[in-house]
């Protein structure tokens, strides 16, 4: 791996722990105003001291980052499709030119496993990869499920490995049953998507059993931004990543930061 490449990606994966809580916010580029993310600014600046990087789309960074305060970018650069059309039909949406101008530290693309466009989107993920690297820029490949697609270890397992032979750099995932067996025969480092909004408890153990799986962090979105104490639940997520702390004393943690601050913490 070259020295910028490395560099960048160290920025994502903290190298003291070899872990990352990333906060994903990119979910309007196909659903519009998600819940919780209606005025993404609100909702983004009192969880960026404790992101160790943001995933989300070019219109959001420019409006709703400010630049001198941000932590590094994974930039999401695929699109062109809403809930109300096929998912997988999926192109690129931002230039490595602009990815570059706006300094970002990776570029995240989505790849169809098994869906209508399987072989758009990963002939899109290998042409992003050989784009990123001639500047050094990290890619990270998001495994979208369709709504037919099983989420098990066998599908995930297969969707995770072929992003990595193409080149990707990380690997975003679902958590399964056997996810050891889906992080064993993945070459490079996994991240877990958060999912629909669940429980605080039940959203820290499947950080937990994330974690103890071998992903080397998480990549989540509506369980932090929907939660109703966002700022407790990102550093409860922290303590779980970065500190190795169990679900029950995360919990508490995210308890007791809850009723110390207001609700938007
Ligand atoms: C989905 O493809 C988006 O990239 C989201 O960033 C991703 O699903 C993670 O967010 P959440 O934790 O809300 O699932």
């Amino acid at each position: 791996m070259d020295w910028g490449l490395k560099n960048r990606i160290s920025r994502i994966i903290k190298p003291a722990t070899g872990r990352t809580v990333m906060l994903a916010v990119d979910h309007g580029y196909f659903l519009g105003p998600t819940t919780g993310l209606e005025i993404p600014k609100e909702t983004i600046e009192p969880l960026l001291p404790y992101a160790d990087s943001l995933m989300l789309t070019r219109g959001v960074l420019r409006t709703s980052v400010d630049p001198e305060k941000s932590p590094p970018i994974v930039l999401r650069v695929s699109g062109g499709t809403s809930i109300l059309s096929e998912l997988s039909n999926e192109g690129r949406t931002v230039s490595i030119k602009d990815a570059v101008r706006l300094n970002v530290s990776a570029v995240a693309i989505s790849v169809f496993v098994g869906a209508q466009y399987e072989r758009q989107t990963l002939l899109g993920l290998a042409e992003l990869i050989d784009e990123a690297e001639e500047y050094g820029i990290g890619v990270l490949a998001v495994t979208a499920v369709g709504k037919d697609m099983v989420r098990d270890a066998r599908y995930l397992g297969l969707c995770c490995r072929i992003a990595a032979e193409l080149g990707a750099h990380i690997v975003k995932t679902y958590y399964c049953e056997d996810f050891d067996k889906v992080v064993a025969s993945c070459p490079v480092p996994i991240v877990v998507a958060g999912g629909k909004k669940i429980s605080e408890r039940d959203a820290l153990k499947l950080a937990y059993d994330s974690i103890q799986n071998g992903a080397v962090g998480v990549d989540m979105g509506r369980n932090i931004f929907q939660s109703e104490s966002p700022v407790s639940m990102i550093k409860a997520v922290r303590a779980i990543v970065h500190k190795n702390a169990d679900v029950d004393s995360a919990f508490e943690l995210f308890n007791s930061l809850k009723s110390r601050g207001s609700k938007k913490e």
